[in-house]
């Protein structure tokens, strides 16, 4: 199975690089040369490298959503970079929450300046990102869509902030329903990527029904996406996604597939299940029981399940309006892209 990116990812790949780099290389203070690491763009000695630095799948949803609705990709690069910019905010202070020290195979900012610097990179970077913005009116588009854009991402970013509250309140509690579950999500990671779509139609065309499909086709998106990175929190190869095998089992994480699998387990098998759940550190043993439970209720091929499912609504709520047949091409490509991702 080929889980290359899809070409389409390099389409606004280089005016996407060439914005955000604009936005951070005005200022000197040496918290930028955190930014630039985090970004991938240098090493720790803020020596220019070329490092992996994420797919970008947010500004490329949102340019894409603008050109689909029929508007211009330019239009809308300053919302594109605000939104890549807030992601990167979010993996920062992620990292310091899930206490992660590599990401993207290299080490994480906290692990490296510690987290009191981590914290306010990741501050700093938020502000960067709303100013971004305001880069729309240079643009030329409607001071009207400009606040409702403005408006949107700020909505959309407060409820990541608060899935994230969710993910971590979660953590280690052997009680979380499927519906608690589908709520944290699609706050903590649906919100942005909904919203990507969102303000890239709003920019496009502003039209009603053409806003509401795509916002829509992002809210189904968010959970394909999200579904899957919870499969590869637990089954996923270290090697793409520079994450050890149970990470999210190790880190008591309620994703999908222990959700899943504390509401299927019968009595001993769940009794075993909250058992780690309470304990302060699983290990390795506690993590082979885990994936031995998960393996006999099929929570893997559950979870992939439901993540198919959401591929074919998101795909569905544009069928009602009129896409130019490339774009339509191309965001059927990113949603089976991301149904089988293995980073
Ligand atoms: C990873 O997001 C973090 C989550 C929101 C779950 P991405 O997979 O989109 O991050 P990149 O591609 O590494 O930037
Ligand atoms: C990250 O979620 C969500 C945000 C940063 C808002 P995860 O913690 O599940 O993602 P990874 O596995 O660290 O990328
Ligand atoms: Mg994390
Ligand atoms: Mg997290």
């Amino acid at each position: 199975m080929t889980t290359t990116l899809p070409s389409v990812f390099q389409k606004y790949r280089i005016m996407l690089n060439s914005a955000m780099r604009a936005q951070l290389s005005t200022r000197g203070l040496a918290v930028y040369r955190m930014l630039e690491y985090s970004m991938g763009w240098a090493d720790v000695e803020g020596q220019p490298v070329d490092a992996v630095s994420g797919k970008a799948l947010r500004p490329t949803l949102c340019l894409l959503a603008c050109e689909a609705a029929g508007g211009d990709p330019e239009n809308a690069l300053p919302a594109a970079v605000s939104l890549e910019l807030i992601h990167h905010f979010s993996l920062i202070h992620d990292d310091i929450q899930d206490r992660d020290e590599t990401r993207h195979h290299r080490r994480t900012l906290w692990a490296v300046w510690g987290e009191p610097k981590a914290i306010v990179a990741g501050n700093t970077l938020r502000v960067i990102a709303d100013r971004s913005l305001w880069d729309l009116i240079e643009r030329g588009v409607p001071y009207r869509s400009v606040v409702t854009a403005a408006d949107l991402l700020t909505e959309a970013y407060l409820q990541m902030i608060e899935g994230q509250y969710l993910d971590l309140s979660f953590e280690g509690r052997p009680d979380i329903t499927l519906d608690e579950y589908l709520t944290m999500i699609s706050c903590k990671t649906g919100a942005l990527i909904r919203c990507s779509m969102n303000l890239g139609a709003v920019i496009g065309s502003g039209a009603g029904e053409a806003v509401e499909a795509f916002r829509e086709c992002g809210r189904s998106l968010g959970f394909v996406f999200q579904i899957r990175d919870d499969i590869l929190g637990i089954w996923g190869d270290q090697k793409a996604t520079g994450k050890p095998v149970g990470a999210d089992i190790v880190r008591k994480k309620n994703s999908l597939p222990i959700v899943y699998s504390m509401s299927k387990a019968g009595g001993v098998d769940r009794a075993e299940l909250q058992a780690i759940y309470r304990k302060a550190s699983p290990d390795g043993r506690d993590v082979e029981t885990v994936l031995d439970i998960m393996d006999t209720l099929g929570a893997r091929a559950y979870a992939q399940g439901l993540a198919s499912a959401h591929c074919t609504r998101a795909l569905e709520t544009l069928e009602a309006i009129d896409v130019p047949r490339e774009s339509r091409a191309h965001i059927e490509e990113i949603a089976r892209f991301l149904l089988v991702r293995e980073h």
